[in-house]
């Protein structure tokens, strides 16, 4: 039953072949090797966030960003490197355990929508208040706490410099409560025997508002742009920040959610990242553009919608490559 004992337990089990079930479609395969343009995903340096000059720039940068591609890089972000390898190792050792422990935790049903994910995958919702402590695993317990605090903080300040590109009230995203109850992923892509006819997770876009994402020095991260694929260069230290279909929506199309993929490993070092998905708490409420973004000359580009709504549309639907934002315009 592979679903017990995830990807790595079949990796481990010495297959030189993947199973069928893995196996994509030439058509979705193509560009596996993209054009190396790492200056294009841009790296924005958040030191001098409280400055007010510096910090106009850092706006510039992050909005510029957030309207083309739709994904930038951070760095000086306020989490110490420290912390970052101990997420990071925390995930790994955590995934490397026996699989009877892991079984446990694993929630591959969660991932029903995404058929064709050749990664292990954990779940924890940090928000409105953590799971009760004995509920995440020992193993890497200090370290989820610890990410859950420093991870809220910096959504907050992306939403503010989010807002203020925008030239909406700075506090307009936190105050839609999308800092509260973010989701935590901890993600493990083992070594796959047969890379070229495989992907770790196929071409989407994000469903929530914004994601915070942690990737070990592994590389593999692509980014649609246009019609090729960029790679998301590995910065030591940096965080790897993107937007989501609400806030697409939210931003009346100023800002993108684009589509990405993971390329499945040909390294013998798993490759191990963690997301944090900031999304809308208020399942009911219904969202749509930001009214202070809507005029005569631009009118609102998507329909008000419910996140429930949403929601159900994005896990029925196979990831498809296509974004979700449309079904509502
Ligand atoms: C994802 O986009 O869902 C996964 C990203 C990653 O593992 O780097
Ligand atoms: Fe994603």
């Amino acid at each position: 039953d592979d679903a017990k004992i995830g990807v790595k337990g079949l990796v481990d089990s010495g297959i030189t072949t993947i199973p069928r079930f893995f196996l994509h479609p030439p058509q979705t395969l193509s560009g596996l090797t993209a054009t190396p343009d790492p200056a294009f995903i841009p790296t924005i340096d958040l030191s001098g966030l409280y400055n007010s000059h510096l910090r106009s720039t850092i706006v510039g940068k992050v909005a510029h960003a957030s309207r083309q591609l739709g994904f930038f890089q951070i760095i000086n972000h306020g989490i110490e490197p420290d912390s970052l390898e101990r997420m990071i190792g925390a995930v790994k050792v955590f995934n490397e355990q026996p699989v009877e422990i892991k079984a446990r935790v694993y929630r591959r049903e969660m991932s029903s929508g995404f058929a064709f994910l050749l990664i292990d995958a954990f779940f924890v919702r940090l928000g409105p208040r953590l799971p009760e402590l004995d509920e995440i695993p020992e193993i890497l317990r200090n370290e989820v706490v610890e990410w859950s605090e420093c991870t809220k903080k910096l959504g907050e300040v992306l939403m503010e410099l989010l807002c203020e590109g925008l030239r909406v009230e700075k506090g307009r995203l936190k105050e839609l409560s999308f800092s509260e109850a973010p989701m935590m992923v901890g993600n493990y892509y083992p070594y796959c025997p047969e890379p070229d006819l495989t992907m770790g997770v196929k071409s989407h876009t994000d469903p929530g508002a914004l994601t915070i994402l942690l990737p070990n020095h592994i590389g593999r991260l692509q980014v649609k742009h246009g019609l090729e694929w960029l790679d998301v260069e590995h910065v030591p230290g940096a965080l790897v920040v993107n937007i989501g279909d609400i806030l697409q929506i939210l931003s009346n199309d100023e800002y993108k959610s684009v589509q990405h993929r993971v390329l499945a490993s040909s390294s013998d070092e798993p490759r191990v990242s963690v997301g944090v998905f900031f999304h809308p708490s208020e399942k009911e409420s219904l969202y749509g553009p930001l009214p202070e973004l809507i005029s005569l000359e631009k009118p609102a580009l998507f329909q008000q919608f419910t996140y429930t709504d949403y929601n159900n549309r994005w896990y029925t639907k196979e990831l498809d490559g296509r974004s979700m934002v449309n079904h509502y315009r």
